[in-house]
């Protein structure tokens, strides 16, 4: 079996935010989101994976390489325009090379992980098994109409949905898929949509396993969705996960599952709540106090503010009494507060935005 994991699409979008780069490198606890995808497949037992890239790829090749450090051997494969994610796995024909497939979108994240699925495949008797999950608008995902086990209808972004459950970003599929994918035409919105081609599949007789997904899932495709992305990988992950620094800090410093990268200076009087993770190269000054539920990029600074249930990406600047939850600040981004305290607030803030005088 192999994996493919797509990393094209639009890019940068982070509805209505747009950050540069490629949105799967987006961090969540401080690592490309992209990532969790791969220890997934990695983790259902895959060896050879495929990434598909978009026009937007800086950094993916970089980050990711041969894939050895997954347990991987990841190759790359380029969709030069974003023509929906069923031409994404139309360009991996060749890679799959008549196996079944794992296809993962890289902006999903499951606890339950794929495992779920592909064990239903390998159970026997599927040509493909599709997740789904209940939701409560419909109207934003891929829809599954089901009667019993039996599907009885797919649609894509339906404006009157016929169920409330909505399918996940991960299938499973034999390459009975492919002769469909070439028959695909572009949808109103121009893409050529993974959803018809199932439809096509249960209408063709062929056996599409539905299999529902307990736990988290999030499509992180808007700041809510990745902000709680967040704080589940953060609340989920095993506080062995996190290490304490050598360094020594007053016990009343840190509480509860910390992870602080090397060459982070925190000032004693700041306080820093778990779980939360602080990169490398990060400075806290004094009276901050961070957590729980924050991830700190490399190189952040902080000084005076509270910041929880929050991401602040590489190099972002928060100085002064303001109290930031669920909030999103791009890499370098400044936030300087003046001298009244401000807030409990949300900001919501792209790559180098500046907030000043608050
Ligand atoms: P999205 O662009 O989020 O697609 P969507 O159908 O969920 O649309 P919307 O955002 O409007 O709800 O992409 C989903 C995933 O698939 C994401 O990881 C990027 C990837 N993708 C590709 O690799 N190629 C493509 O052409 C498209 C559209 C998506």
């Amino acid at each position: 079996m192999k994996g493919l994991l797509l990393a094209g699409g639009y890019g940068t979008r982070l509805r209505p935010l747009t950050f540069s780069g490629n949105k799967h490198m987006l961090p969540i606890a401080n690592e490309p989101m992209l990532f969790y995808g791969l220890r997934d497949l990695a983790a259902v037992g895959l060896h050879e994976v495929a990434i598909v890239l978009g026009p937007m790829r800086e950094g993916i090749r970089e980050a990711v390489g041969d894939g050895r450090s997954f347990g991987l051997t990841v190759t790359y494969l380029v969709q030069e325009e974003p023509r929906g994610i069923a031409d994404a796995v139309r360009r991996a024909r060749e890679f799959v090379g008549g196996e079944p497939c794992v296809v993962y979108l890289g902006d999903n994240l499951l606890e339950s992980g794929a495992a779920p699925l592909v064990q239903r495949f390998e159970r026997g008797g599927y040509s493909a098994v599709i997740g789904a999950a209940p939701v409560d608008d419909p109207r934003r995902y891929g829809v599954v109409e089901l009667d019993g086990e039996r599907i009885v209808s797919l649609a894509e972004k339906p404006t009157e949905p016929r169920s409330s459950l909505a399918l996940v970003g991960v299938y499973v599929f034999d390459p009975r898929i492919f002769p469909i994918l070439d028959r695909l035409t572009p949808s109103a919105r121009g893409e050529l949509e993974i959803t018809e081609a199932l439809d096509r599949l249960v209408r063709d007789g062929a056996p599409v396993g539905v299999e529902r997904i307990r736990g988290f899932w999030k499509d992180t495709g808007r700041p809510e969705d990745y902000l709680l992305a967040n704080r589940e990988v953060l609340a989920s992950r095993p506080p062995t996960y996190f290490t304490r620094p050598g360094a020594a800090l007053p016990a009343e410093t840190l509480r509860g599952p910390v992870r602080i990268g090397a060459g982070t200076a925190v000032d004693p009087t700041a306080r820093i709540e778990g779980p939360s993770v602080l990169g490398s190269g990060v400075v806290v000054g004094p009276d901050s106090v961070l957590g729980p539920f924050a991830s700190i990029g490399d190189g952040a600074r902080i000084s005076g503010a509270r910041i929880r249930d929050s991401i602040l990406m590489e190099r972002a600047r928060v100085e002064g009494p303001v109290d930031l939850r669920d909030s999103i600040l791009g890499r370098d981004a400044q936030v300087v507060a003046g001298t009244g305290s401000i807030g409990p607030i949300s900001l919501i803030a792209g790559d180098a935005a500046r907030l000043r005088g608050l």
